[in-house]
């Protein structure tokens, strides 16, 4: 969507994703967190030996399945849930897929004009059932549970609010929401339209958070004592009885860790808009030319490229949490830290994201380490595609902990 209408359901779906929901929705995450690591418990293996991407993507996939569509699957235990196989069709990395991506970007309207469906009908229709389904039993049964779907309801009946508070406690990465006053909601949240917005944070939520996940496990693996450290802050923070979102919220470390990993590792590489006004950049250099950018031209921001400048991140290779540290933060150069996007249109899922990903590396570390093998790809080189598609994958060893001591 684009426009007026884009502002309209940004704002009527922004508050689902604003504190107190957050808050609420964290049950559900931290249940499919404790859930995956159990279940490599239950392998009573010394060494488990994973690709983590693809592993990673079952968890992300429980997640959404549970916080987006109020199901509750178990891909690791049934990798051939219809839901894990139907979120594979429409995430798939084939080459027709590849093109048909790249289609869709640059000429949207030939898919209009041959009213030839972007995502296959059969998966549609699948998520279509489901969500229909969903919300009527929940209306006439009064069912309320803390996912996005009851939010999605509830903004249908206009019964949801903004928190008059924005905090910042899912962590440093997190970007505001940008409230629009001037937008008064005439849009009608239909079965349909919620359909649609449940697929979208499956596309936007599953393989974002399942890459970075991967790259975290690997930078940890690599370097022992940012990994001991990070232990030691989670052993420090939970106790037997689980953890809640206040623990999570206190673990500097882990924000610092999460922080660098999405510097290093930039899922979202590159932002995009569309120039709705003609506008000059003016030089700042001597050495620099006025930059014309005239109405509809389509402007690509490489935030992985300023992620990796030396101008603002020193050896920027190297994986480094203490970029974040409460004293080197104050130093970065606004704008040059950028993973979830900038301004009105940015990552409407930050906190989502950073709560996925921090519950399930408290919940991993506090049974395991993550070791390199064998089969571990050092360095890491990506193939050529689109998304950061790791050649041979990340191949990593679930160690498991000795005792609640480590070095
Ligand atoms: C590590 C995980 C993630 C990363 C790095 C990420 C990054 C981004 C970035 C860079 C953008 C574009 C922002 C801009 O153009 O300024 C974006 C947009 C978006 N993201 Fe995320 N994202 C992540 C996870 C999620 C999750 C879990 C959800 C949903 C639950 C989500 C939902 C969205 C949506 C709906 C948009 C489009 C917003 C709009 O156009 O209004 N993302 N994300
Ligand atoms: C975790 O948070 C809860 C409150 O949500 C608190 O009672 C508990 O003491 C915390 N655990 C640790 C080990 O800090």
């Amino acid at each position: 969507m684009k426009g007026k209408k884009w502002r309209e359901l940004r704002n009527i779906l922004s508050p689902a994703f604003t504190g107190s929901k957050m808050r609420a929705i964290f049950v559900l995450i931290s249940e499919a967190a404790k859930e995956f690591a159990k279940y490599f418990e239950n392998q009573n293996l010394d060494v488990c030996e994973l690709e983590m991407k693809e592993t990673y993507s079952k968890y992300t996939n429980d997640v959404i399945a549970t916080c987006a569509f109020g199901i509750k699957s178990n891909s690791l235990e049934d990798p051939t849930n219809e839901f894990f196989t139907m979120g594979r069709a429409i995430t798939s990395t084939s080459l027709s897929g590849r093109l048909k991506a790249l289609l869709l970007i640059f000429f949207p309207k030939f898919f209009k004009i041959l009213k030839l469906p972007a995502v296959p009908v059969k998966v549609t229709s699948f998520f279509k059932t489901i969500i229909t389904g969903t919300i009527a039993l929940r209306e006439k049964e009064n069912i309320i549970r803390p996912d996005l779907i009851h939010l999605m309801i509830e903004a249908k009946k206009g019964k949801l609010f903004h928190d008059i508070q924005q905090t910042k406690d899912t962590g440093f990465a997190t970007v505001e929401e940008i409230k629009d006053s001037r937008s008064i909601a005439t849009l009608e949240l239909t079965d349909d339209v919620i359909t649609a917005q449940a697929l979208i944070f499956f596309l936007a939520g599953f393989e974002t958070s399942s890459s970075l996940l991967s790259f975290v496990s690997y930078e940890l693996a690599k370097c022992p004592d940012i990994q001991y450290r990070l232990i030691r802050e989670v052993d420090d923070n939970t106790s037997k009885e689980g953890i809640t979102y206040e623990n999570i919220s206190k673990m500097k470390y882990l924000d610092q860790v999460v922080s660098e990993a999405l510097r290093k590792w930039t899922a979202g590489y590159a932002l995009s808009r569309v120039c709705t006004k003609d506008y000059t950049i003016p030089p700042k250099n001597e050495d620099e030319v006025p930059l014309k950018l005239t109405r509809g031209c389509y402007v690509m921001i490489p935030i992985i490229g300023i992620h990796h400048d030396p101008k603002y991140f020193k050896n920027p290779d190297i994986f480094d949490p203490e970029r974040f540290s409460d004293e080197n933060k104050k130093k970065i150069v606004p704008g040059s830290f950028m993973p979830f996007g900038s301004g009105p249109r940015n990552c409407i899922g930050s906190r989502f994201a950073l709560l996925e990903i921090k519950a399930l590396l408290v919940s991993m570390l506090t049974k395991f380490e993550f070791r390199f093998i064998e089969k571990t790809k050092i360095p890491l080189t990506f193939t050529k595609t689109f998304n950061m598609n790791v050649k041979g994958g990340i191949w990593l060893g679930l160690k498991k902990r000795e005792n609640k001591q480590v070095r």
